[in-house]
């Protein structure tokens, strides 16, 4: 008897291989353009190979069949198998994933309203009630979703996010980023005073109590991408003894940290009032232990020098949100003088605070902010004539770019959205640039999206224009100060797709 017949399957890829540009950060001000390059992802969603198809010099050949027979050549020497090629349009270059250091999934309910009053205002008149609404679990399911797929869609594969004090509905938070596929830390706020509108837990032993609850539940999620992070909401609103109980329960389980620290004048010198004990803002946290490698303070715009000193020291990172700090008048951040005294630095939405869930609005508000700190520095050492006109006038972009504080750069603020962003969450040797053996997080940015017919009434609907004189910088560079999510194409966590 013969043998059944069995229909003849393809062999399912092993290798998906992106071919087309490719952009990422290898350091603070090193971008790296590879391109035309090629890049490999291995079935479990790792970088297994990233190469240059052709060097400059070399020719592109007749209609790419030279370039085609490059590509071969190229996947038979790194021994690539089974393999599924996905080219890139023209006009389109793949990124790392943004990560979003900082950022509140219940508040993103009232995102893009309330900007009128300063942090302590705001968050008893809009922060404090909208997150009372979720002790129903209803209203986190309408909720969390949303606010995920928001993040996601602006090409976050990384996201920092805050709860609120609820166990089930910071669950719902968790099981939403499973789902939905973003790599996640989650945290279940703490509070014990200062609520406001009775938002605050009932003691210290109770917050810490329902955290382990939480720190259980998400561990039994199974989901490598997703971690539960501690959540002391800032020590305005946090006992010592909460602080506390917060550190061990970090040291016991090697969980990282994140809170909010020198936002605003008002609440630093509530914080002088809450601590007097404690040399600084920054010193509070140190002092109760919760100052680690693996902790994210929000913020940080008003440090003095020795909390800078103390923030190297501890190698605890800041999360600059620069759209919250302008939204709410908190201040304006002095990025450079952080990196120049070796602090890690990422960014954060801070949605509501921010009123965009875009890592890429982020990237060009903290373009302004830099360069307001630069002109502000500038002209202050003008009036005291510190600095002759006649060399402002003459020299003013040399001087300007010649200051300790000079603006940060395109190239700068990438690296603070991606590797910068993975250093602050301790999650570099994992994600946050194209270095073979991590794993693959990435978007597809396409500038001749959204798809458009031929017309140019059509193509004025696309966020930037692309024209003959632009090379692949002018093109990256575009994208930062007028993309937005009609330009992510394709998103990609641990070489999952999941937009
Ligand atoms: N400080 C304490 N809580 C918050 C919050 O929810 N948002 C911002 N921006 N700052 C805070
Ligand atoms: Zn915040």
């Amino acid at each position: 008897m013969s043998p059944p017949q069995h229909q003849q399957q393809p062999p399912a890829p092993t290798t998906t291989v992106f071919v087309g540009t490719l952009i990422h950060s290898t350091g603070l001000a090193t971008l790296e353009i590879i391109a035309p390059g090629v890049l490999g992802v291995d079935s479990n969603g790792r970088i297994s190979f990233v190469e240059k198809l052709r060097h400059s010099g070399e020719s592109e050949g007749d209609d790419g069949v030279e370039d085609e027979r490059l590509l071969r050549e190229l996947l038979t020497r790194v021994g690539a198998e089974g393999v599924e090629i996905r080219r890139l349009p023209s006009h389109s270059f793949l990124i790392p994933g943004l990560i979003d250091t900082h950022v509140h999934a219940p508040q993103y309910a009232y995102t893009g309203t309330g900007y009128t009053l300063p942090l302590l205002d705001w968050l008893t008149t809009y922060t404090f009630p909208s997150e009372r609404k979720f002790s129903s679990l209803m209203h986190a399911q309408t909720i969390y979703p949303k606010a995920v797929a928001r993040s996601l869609r602006c090409g976050t594969t990384t996201a920092a996010w805050y709860g609120t004090l609820h166990l089930p509905a910071t669950k719902v938070l968790a099981e939403t980023c499973k789902s939905l596929g973003q790599r996640a830390f989650v945290g279940k706020v703490c509070m014990d005073r200062n609520g406001g509108e009775g938002y605050v837990e009932p003691s210290a032993s109770d917050s810490l109590e329902t955290t382990k609850e939480f720190i259980n539940a998400v561990q039994s999620l199974n989901a490598d991408t997703v971690q539960p992070i501690l959540t002391p909401r800032f020590a305005v609103s946090c006992s010592s003894e909460l602080m506390k109980g917060l550190a061990q329960l970090a040291s016991q389980h090697a969980l990282r940290i994140q809170t909010h620290c020198s936002e605003n004048p008002a609440e630093c010198s509530f914080i002088r009032d809450l601590f007097p004990d404690s040399r600084d803002y920054v010193s509070v946290y140190h002092d109760h232990g919760l100052l680690t490698n693996r902790t994210v303070l929000a913020h940080c715009v008003h440090l003095s020098d020795a909390e800078t000193t103390l923030l190297s020291e501890t190698q605890a990172g800041i999360s600059h949100c620069p759209v919250s700090n302008f939204a709410l008048s908190s201040g304006v951040c002095n990025v450079r003088r952080l990196l120049d005294a070796n602090i890690k630095v990422g960014l954060g939405t801070d949605v509501a605070g921010g009123w965009s869930m875009s890592v890429v609005e982020a990237m060009r508000s903290a373009l302004v902010a830099s360069k307001v700190v630069g002109f502000t520095q500038r002209d202050a050492l003008l009036a005291l004539s510190k600095i002759p006109k006649s060399v402002v006038e003459d020299e003013g972009p040399v001087l300007y770019h010649d200051q300790p504080h000079r603006p940060l750069t395109v190239p700068e603020v990438f690296y603070l959205a991606t590797l910068g962003g993975a250093r602050v969450l301790n999650i570099a040797e994992t994600v946050g640039n194209f270095i073979p053996g991590k794993e693959f997080d990435a978007v597809i940015v396409d500038l001749d999206a959204p798809e458009t017919t031929t017309s140019e009434i059509d193509e004025a609907r696309r966020p930037v224009t692309v024209f003959e004189h632009d090379t692949v910088t002018t093109m990256f560079e575009k994208w930062v100060f007028l993309g937005d999510d009609r330009n992510v194409a394709g998103v990609w966590v641990k070489g999952r797709r999941v937009v």
